[in-house]
């Protein structure tokens, strides 16, 4: 049997699929960007069809390029960018409107109005989750309610709702012609309708969105032998056999099997996800509940989460919108020519602020300037700013679980930028630790694939796959760590309430 394994991995700015052998070393790979679409303050739209289109071009060229067939691959995974909402028709395949991706805040006054009366804290106890924008169930409403047709469709049970993950398998085993209409656990469980204890759809959470069953998908494991349906196009005959979140992906990619193991996530966001086994923990501290992965039939496990709007996606913002950096490597060139953030702190604030504020009435502030100030602090003071909002939901998870991380496990795009990393380990006092292959996403997509098609026993026999590439060490003194983020907490406060929801 052959024992590649192929992951498509579906992020907020690109789709790219990869291919893995047994020792979880990469041998080919093609990635496509698609467009942000945005087209009011607040809005973040992505367009399905250029989703799915880019889906099959990436896995043909990547297999053309390692000159691969699709029958040399032992399974497929799926990883995908979580919560952003997407509703199609059953009978001609074509969804009603663009997506709506997990940082459009279009819906802050529904999630207001979940808190207000009391339902947010139904949603918390059952969902795991406090009623936010970002979260799938107020988008879908929103979809019932202001796109012509829709729900009427939905009752009739020709219009279908589902998360990124549906819509690419449903897209692979064919659409209309025969199109799968299927989710996971992880990715279900972040809609706000799933109930953690059931795993399944739960009426009361269905009525507070006002959200017809019908149009749901059927909730599966994350890694399931029986494959989730047959694919066509360029992975006909290949089981389909994982489908789960990126952030839960890569918490298994990074190899954090067992309970009090933590990796954070830098991309256009940052996630840190804290395992904590078979126990389903509450957060006392604006962190979330959510299943790490069901691997077949079995006990889910479950994590701890801190979700960050803006991180990386701030960079961006520099070189795209304040035209300060020519690209976004040149952020540590930049950052590099000053000691220190001058006094300046930024807080991101663009989508409200996640974990562990959840405030969609916060926005983007920067504070402390004074005209010694430069570009150089700005864009230290972005970097920062990555380091400061994970050491929150950080914070935030030892209050919750008692656990003192002792190294965190880092991983995505922005861990290329040495003094961030450098930051981050001076900002928290923990090492932070790199791994060999940091597209831990896929990897962890493929390794979810791969256990249920026999490829790889059991997770312990994937243990031995990671290894670290670097390490930084903490430099700052104590006095420093804390009286920088002190700082960091006063800026926050000034981005709070900034406007009415
Ligand atoms: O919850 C949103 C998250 O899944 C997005 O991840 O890697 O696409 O920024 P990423």
């Amino acid at each position: 049997m052959a024992d590649l394994v192929g992951a498509l991995d579906h992020g907020t700015t690109s789709t790219r699929f990869m291919v893995f052998d047994a020792t979880g070393t990469e041998v080919a790979r093609h990635q496509l960007e698609h467009a942000q679409i945005l087209p009011r303050p607040g809005w973040v739209e992505h367009d399905p069809e250029e989703i799915a289109d880019r889906a099959a071009s990436v896995v043909s060229i990547a297999l053309r390029q390692a000159r691969l067939e699709a029958r040399d691959l032992a399974a497929v995974g799926i990883a995908n960018q979580r919560e952003t909402t997407v509703v199609w028709n059953r009978r001609t395949g074509r969804p009603y409107t663009n997506a709506i991706v997990w940082q459009d805040t279009r819906t802050d006054t529904i999630a207001a109005a979940l808190e207000a009366d009391g339902r947010g804290s139904v949603i918390r106890e059952r969902a795991g989750l406090p009623p936010a924008t970002y979260f799938s169930g107020a988008k879908l409403q929103w979809v019932l309610d202001n796109v012509e047709g829709v729900r009427a469709d939905a009752e009739r049970g020709d219009a279908l709702f589902g998360t990124t993950d549906s819509w690419l398998l449903w897209s692979l085993t064919g659409g209309p012609a025969g199109g799968v209409h299927v989710t996971d656990v992880t990715n279900a469980s972040r809609t706000m309708l799933m109930s953690l204890e059931t795993l399944d759809w739960d009426e009361e959470l269905l009525s507070f969105f006002d959200v017809p069953r019908r149009m749901l998908p059927e909730i599966r494991p994350s890694s399931d032998a029986r494959g989730y349906g047959e694919a066509v196009g360029p992975l006909h005959g290949v089981p389909l056999t994982a489908a789960l979140g990126d952030q839960q992906a890569a918490t298994l990619g990074q190899g954090c099997f067992t309970p009090g193991t933590a990796k954070n996530t830098y991309g256009t966001g940052n996630f840190l996800l804290l395992n904590t086994g078979g126990e389903l923990v509450r957060s006392a501290n604006g962190l979330l509940t959510t299943p790490a992965w069901q691997l077949g039939d079995g006990a889910p496990a479950y994590a701890l989460e801190g979700s960050i709007a803006v991180t990386g996606s701030a960079i961006q913002w520099l070189r795209d919108q304040l035209g300060i950096l020519t690209g976004a490597a040149q952020s540590e060139a930049l950052a590099a020519q000053v000691e220190d953030n001058g006094g300046v702190y930024f807080v991101p604030a663009f989508s409200g602020l996640f974990a562990p504020y959840w405030r969609s009435d916060a926005r983007g502030a920067i504070v402390g300037l004074s005209r010694f100030n430069t570009n150089a602090h700005l864009v230290r003071a972005t970097l920062e700013s990555i380091c400061f909002q994970s050491r929150d939901v950080i914070e935030a998870a030892k209050q919750d679980s008692g656990i003192d991380l002792d190294v965190l496990r880092v991983d995505g795009g922005v861990t290329a930028n040495s003094l961030c990393m450098q930051i981050q380990a001076d900002v928290l006092g923990v090492p932070v630790s790199r791994p060999a292959v940091t597209e831990t996403t896929a990897l962890g997509a493929a390794y979810a694939a791969g256990l249920a098609a026999g490829v790889w026993s059991s997770t312990d026999e994937l243990i031995g796959n990671w290894r670290e590439d670097r390490r930084w060490e903490p430099h700052w003194s104590a006095d420093r760590r804390e009286s920088e983020y002190a700082g960091w907490k006063r800026a926050v406060e000034r981005s709070l309430g900034w406007v009415e929801v």
